[in-house]
This record gives C-alpha cells, structure tokens and sequence, in this order.
C-alpha cells in the first residue's frame, strides 16, 4: 500500500486484478469541431472574428475550385474583411520543403490564422507550416525525427474538411515526408490541433470514389491499429472500435451503392474523425505498425496512402495473429459477425482475416505492392529494410519478419 498526497486514505495501486488492465491516461483534445451541411456558411463568419486580419488560405492542387469551395471560403473571407494569402500547390503525401515554403510566407506575411482546407495532406503541411512559422531551430530535425516538445505557440489553424480518412481534422498528427532522406513519419503533438474543423459531408461529394473508398479505409485501418493491441479485456475504447468499425464497413458499402446517401456520407466523415480523435486511443497502447510500413511504402512510390494499408493489412495480420489469438477471435465474430461454431480459435482468427481481405477486394482496392509502384522484389526488401518498429504491437518485429510480410504483399 501506497500514501498519495498526505494524510489520504492509501490507494491500493499494486493490487489491480485482471490481465492487462486499460493503461492510465488524461484526455483532452482542443479543436471545435463543427458538423454537418451548411456548417462552413453558418459558422465561419463568426469564427473569423476571434482571429486577426492576415489569414493564410492554404490547399492542395485545386479541387476546391472545381467544385465551388473556393468561391464559397473566399467570399466568407472577403466580407469578413480579411487580407487573404493564398498557398496553393499542397500535394498529396507532403514534402518538408512544401512546408518550409509555407512557413517562410506565413512569417513574411505576418499570418494570424492559417485556414487549411482540403484533406489530411493539407492539414497536416499546415499543422508543419504552423510550428515552423514561429521556430528558429529546424522544425524536421526537432519535430519529426525525434518526439520535440513544443515551447513555442504555433500560428492558429483551422480547417475546413473536403475529403475524409485521416481524422487530422481532430489531431495534432502531421505526417510529413522527407524527399531526401526518403523518410515519411507523422507525430502527434497536441499543440498543432487545430483550433477548430468545419466538416460539412457535402464538401465531400466530388472526392473520386477511389479516393473516397481509400480515405474509409484509412479509417477502418486506424481503428484496427488500435483495437489489435493490448489491453485485450473487455474496455470501453474496445466496445466502442467495434461498433464503428461495423458502420465503417456498413456505410462505406452505402456510399459505394449510392454516392448521394447523406446519411452514408456523414457517417463515414464522423467515424472518421472518432478513429483518430484520441477517444479511441484512450488506455490502450495501440500498434500502428501497419502505418509505419505504409508510411515507408508512401515515401518509396508516393502511393496513396489508404491503398498501401489495403495492400498490408491481411499479409500482417496473417503474420501475428497467434500473437494476439483472443482479440483476433473476438475481431472476427463482434466485427465480421463470422459463426463460430465449429471452429478452433485458430481458424476464426483466419477467418477473420480473410473477411478483411475479401472486404478489401469487395471495395476495389490494391492487394499488392506491385500495385503501389514496387516494381522489384530487392526493392521491396530495401523498403522494408528501412521501416520504423512499432512499440505497441502484440509482436515486437525483427526485419526479417517485415522482409516476409513484404514479401507476401509482393
Ligand atoms: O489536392 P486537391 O486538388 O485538393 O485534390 C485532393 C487530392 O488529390 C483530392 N480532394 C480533396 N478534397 C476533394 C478532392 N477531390 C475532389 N473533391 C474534394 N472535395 O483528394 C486527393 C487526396 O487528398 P489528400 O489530402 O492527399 O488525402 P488524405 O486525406 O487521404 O491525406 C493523406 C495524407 O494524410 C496522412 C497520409 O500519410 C497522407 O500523407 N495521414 C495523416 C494522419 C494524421 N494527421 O492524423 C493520419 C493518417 O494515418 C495518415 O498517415
Ligand atoms: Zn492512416
């Protein structure tokens, strides 16, 4: 027995019982998130005021004015009053130098609020541009290569959500690639979230199904990162994965069938942010190793993001799941709603696997890495080779077992 603080009953912190109970935690996420049709013209106005006159419109490679939103944010800036820099050209997967480039505009201009609108690439450069606008240092070397801690106050962000999957709206993640070192890795510091997210499904309308389909299953990937490691009792980060999880499967088959299902789209855009606002996180030590491959796929071919976890997701499944047999079992009968009777615990977990698989044919994603743009098997090898090892997952990774999981994902 322990005294906390003096003259306390004691805790009895030693005397926990169970297996691996949910890991402590605080919570706390600081962006106001702003839902649904209409949200932009109905709240940005008003918002606009809080903020100075300089904003940085920020996007990525002009879908936005194709499709009517940049008339729209313009014009709600415009009567706001605001001087409005534009930083167009944010590509998908962004390079530090994008976000150097940034930065270097938004001290010049003496920016008061970046206004990131797009998808994850954007908000993620701005999130970069954000931190790198106010720090003397080298924002890659201290940010990104190595978990910094942020002293500075970064440029306010907001964001106006115009495809899903990655859930950055909600986040302070910022994935970032290093063209020249060929390193692509993402941190999350809380400091970089954005301030507040305006998430209007409608904006989502003109994404091309093959990326609408690829940003659900960035999605359903992230929760599966989370769900596939310990603590593997009962929790309620679990229950909740598993429910959305089940409507991401089921309203992403909604909004193949009918791209105009509201109903569909507006789920997919919310479950996307719940899988990577930290709620699901909560007391859990997740894995995300699949992402540390993908992110080494991405910065190898440039590939989209959402198809590289499709293509290694089943091969590293099929690789650990006797590590984590229970959770496996539990995936394949709450999750894919597969019957067990009949069965070992060994083949449900297959089983399992093997709907995920199907699933990921079902929706027309790629299952191979020849498919991202790997063309040969060294450099498949060579990718693996510089992968990240992820601390959380129920298997502590050698190369040589990512040189196989490639090699079944060849
Ligand atoms: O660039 P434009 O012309 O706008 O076109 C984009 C882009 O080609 C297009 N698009 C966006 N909104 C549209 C639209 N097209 C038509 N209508 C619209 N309304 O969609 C394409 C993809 O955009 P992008 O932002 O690249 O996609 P996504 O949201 O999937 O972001 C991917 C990036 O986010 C990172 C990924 O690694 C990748 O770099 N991630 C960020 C995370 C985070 N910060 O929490 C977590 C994720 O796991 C992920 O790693
Ligand atoms: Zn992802």
């Amino acid at each position: 027995n322990r005294t906390v603080n003096k003259g306390q009953k004691a805790l009895h912190l030693c005397n926990v019982k169970g297996g691996t109970n949910m890991e402590n935690f605080i919570f706390e996420n600081s962006t106001k998130a702003y839902f649904g049709k209409g949200c932009v013209s109905q709240y940005l106005p008003d918002v606009l005021k809080q903020y100075g006159e300089n904003v940085m419109l920020a996007y990525g490679g002009g879908s936005i004015k194709r499709n009517g939103i940049y008339e729209e944010i313009t014009e709600i800036l415009k009567a706001a009053g605001k001087t409005v820099t534009e930083f167009s050209g944010i590509m998908s997967n962004p390079v530090y130098t994008k976000v150097l480039e940034g930065a270097k505009l938004a001290k010049e201009k003496q920016i008061d609020l970046i206004l990131a609108v797009g998808g994850g690439s954007v908000m993620d450069c701005c999130k970069a541009i954000s931190l790198a606008a106010v720090y003397d240092g080298d924002v890659w070397d201290d940010f990104w290569m190595k978990a910094g801690t942020v002293s500075v106050s970064p440029v306010p962000l907001g964001i106006v959500m115009t495809v899903t999957g990655t859930g950055s709206e909600m986040n302070g993640g910022a994935v970032i690639t290093n063209e020249i070192m060929k390193i692509k890795t993402g941190r999350d510091y809380p400091a970089l979230n954005a301030q507040f997210a305006l998430l209007d499904p409608l904006y989502t309308y003109s994404v091309p199904k093959k990326q609408m389909v690829s940003g659900s299953f960035d999605s359903l990937s992230h929760m599966m990162e989370i769900y596939f490691s310990l603590p593997n009792e009962d929790n309620v980060s679990d229950d909740i994965n598993e429910a959305l999880m089940r409507g991401v499967i089921r309203d992403l088959r909604k909004a193949i069938a009918d791209p105009d299902d509201y109903t569909a789209r507006s789920n997919l855009v919310w479950a996307s942010t719940m899988a990577e606002n930290r709620v699901l996180k909560l007391g859990k030590k997740t894995d995300f190793e699949c992402h540390l491959m993908e992110h080494q796929v991405g910065a190898y071919t440039d590939c989209n993001h959402g198809c590289g976890l499709a293509v290694l997701h089943p091969p590293y499944y099929r690789h650990i799941y006797k590590d984590g047999l229970p959770k496996f079992v539990r995936f394949a009968t709450n999750v894919w709603g597969i019957d067990p009777t009949g069965k070992t615990d060994e083949e449900l977990a297959l089983a399992g696997i093997d709907a995920l698989a199907d699933f990921i044919k079902e929706i027309g994603l790629p299952t191979t890495l020849w498919e991202l743009g790997v063309t040969d098997k060294q450099q498949a090898e060579e990718i693996a080779d510089t992968c990240f090892l992820s601390p959380g997952s129920y298997r502590r990774l050698t190369r040589e077992d990512i040189r196989e999981i490639f090699a079944s994902a060849y």
